[in-house]
């Protein structure tokens, strides 16, 4: 079923924390720029009526962007509301009659993952599943065998063309430039490989804790929670090799290369740390080992990348809210004293805002041989109606394109990668809130440190470092 459009829209989990945070405003930014036309059904176990629903659409709208009048007035036309128990048939009898003749709709699973295989056996036999499309969130699973669990759920009903596993990241805008720079240009390719660049480096840093998800947090960690999803695929995208051909599966192939090239994740090269009230947050465990801060480096046994560390660090509760690449070439073979030559490097930031900066050297005004270094600098903040990352992957599932979506083999490449290291109870260290992480991060750390979002260092003079 590839080119037909969803004609509805089922929601599960229309009363939770997702839908409310990111669905809603998704769906309003979808009918105001005319791509939403289609019933738009709500499913939950709250006792509610629609009316209840779109009092909560407009409660999320109002926190979440802002409501957008008659987009919003558009928006209630298509609701639709089921209430009921996801164990109970009588449920699914209502959505299909609240589908009417709709043959072709998406369901969201905006639900805990227990909860899939109890729908997606009701789906199915509430004559729900056939011709339909299943969009699911991430994590999927929390380790390699319960992600084949979801995936032998998921496929027992629906084909693997009409499984959309959502991965934000993949609806972002600036990770999809990263191809866009990579492959549009004939100038990075000369350079973008073992030969010239030495290490490679990755953070997501997020000054705030956990929002009041500590529940979830806890169970989940920074490993499970951004980097074998989000940051994995920032990694692909960086490390993949061309695609021969344009559709979402040759892409994804070449996504799936690069997983496949990485050994799993030895101990030695990963540090966990805790921001240290993290164990007074609610749902958190007073006695918690639960990472919210994790730094690994890893390897990708590739033509292109071999010996290259790739650095990978992301955390809660640090100095700044930042997502940005770093890649320091070797030093070039000069006759200048290697103490006063800086790497070149490559700054490429996905967020707050898009930046791509070439740090390279020069001579410093004056006379004598005083080299400075510098950034060639291209930037551009996100325009106002530039659309979020989950209006783009609704959209793009509704319309059947697969690209934007983590394929079953590309997930239980992930899990194949960090698993054995998530078994093995490596320590959490605890490091003071708005800093980079515990000491101990050092062990994982590129040659000369991080470069942390915002630093002065790749700035530095040359003269200075030296
Ligand atoms: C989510 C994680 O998937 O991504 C959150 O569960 C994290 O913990 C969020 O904060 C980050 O997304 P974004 O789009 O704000 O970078």
């Amino acid at each position: 079923m590839t080119n037909i459009h969803s004609d509805a829209l089922v929601f599960f989990g229309a009363t939770g924390d997702l839908a409310y945070k990111k669905i809603f405003p998704a769906l309003q930014a979808m009918v105001k720029r005319g791509h939403l036309n289609v019933p738009v059904v709500g499913v939950a176990k709250a006792g509610w009526n629609l009316d209840q629903l779109r009092a909560r659409a407009h409660d999320s709208l109002e926190k979440h962007g802002g409501v957008d009048p008659a987009a919003f007035e558009k928006l209630c036309g298509l609701l639709r509301y089921v209430d009921g128990d996801y164990q109970d048939p009588e449920t699914f009898a209502a959505l299909r009659r609240e589908l009417k003749d709709a043959h072709s709709p998406a369901h969201y699973l905006a639900i805990p993952p227990v909860l899939f295989e109890t729908v997606v056996e009701h789906l199915a036999k509430s004559n729900c599943a056939g011709g339909a499309r299943v969009i699911v969130e991430k994590p999927f699973g929390h380790d390699l065998a319960s992600a084949q669990e979801l995936n032998k759920v998921l496929l027992g009903t629906f084909d693997e063309s009409d499984v959309f596993r959502i991965d934000h990241y993949l609806g972002k805008r600036p990770v999809n430039n990263l191809l866009a720079f990579r492959f549009a240009n004939s100038f990075v390719e000369a350079f973008w490989n073992r030969n010239y660049i030495k290490t490679v480096e990755i953070t997501m840093a997020e000054d705030f804790g956990v929002q009041g998800r500590g529940g979830f947090y806890d169970q989940t960690g920074t490993i499970r929670d951004v980097i074998q999803n989000h940051l994995f695929q920032v990694l692909s995208n960086l490390a993949m090799e061309p695609s021969v051909r344009f559709d979402s599966d040759s892409i994804r192939d070449e996504k799936v290369k690069v997983l496949k090239a990485i050994e799993p994740i030895d101990e030695k090269n990963l540090v966990r740390g805790q921001f240290r009230s993290y164990r007074d947050e609610n749902g958190v465990a007073r006695d918690s080992k639960t990472e919210t801060f994790a730094a690994l480096k890893l390897e990708i046994n590739s033509w292109r990348w071999k010996g290259v560390p790739f650095y990978i660090r992301a955390g809660k509760n640090l100095p700044a809210t930042c997502t940005e690449i770093v890649a320091r070439f070797h030093k070039p073979p000069s006759l200048l004293p290697e103490s006063i030559l800086v790497e070149n490097h490559l700054r490429m930031r996905l967020s707050p805002e898009v930046t791509i900066a070439i740090g390279m050297m020069s001579l410093s005004p004056g006379e004598g041989l005083n080299l400075q270094t510098g950034e060639m600098v291209a930037s551009h903040s996100p325009q106002a109606d530039e659309m979020d990352a989950y209006e783009r992957v609704l959209g793009a599932a509704m319309g059947g394109d697969s690209t934007l979506f983590a394929r079953e083999d590309y997930v239980e490449e992930a899990w194949r990668i960090v698993e054995p290291v998530l078994k093995k109870n490596t320590p959490v260290y605890p490091y003071a809130a708005k800093t980079w992480g515990p000491d101990e991060v050092e062990r994982v750390s590129p040659p000369g440190g991080w470069s942390n979002p915002g630093d002065k260092k790749v700035m530095a003079l040359a003269s200075e470092a030296a």
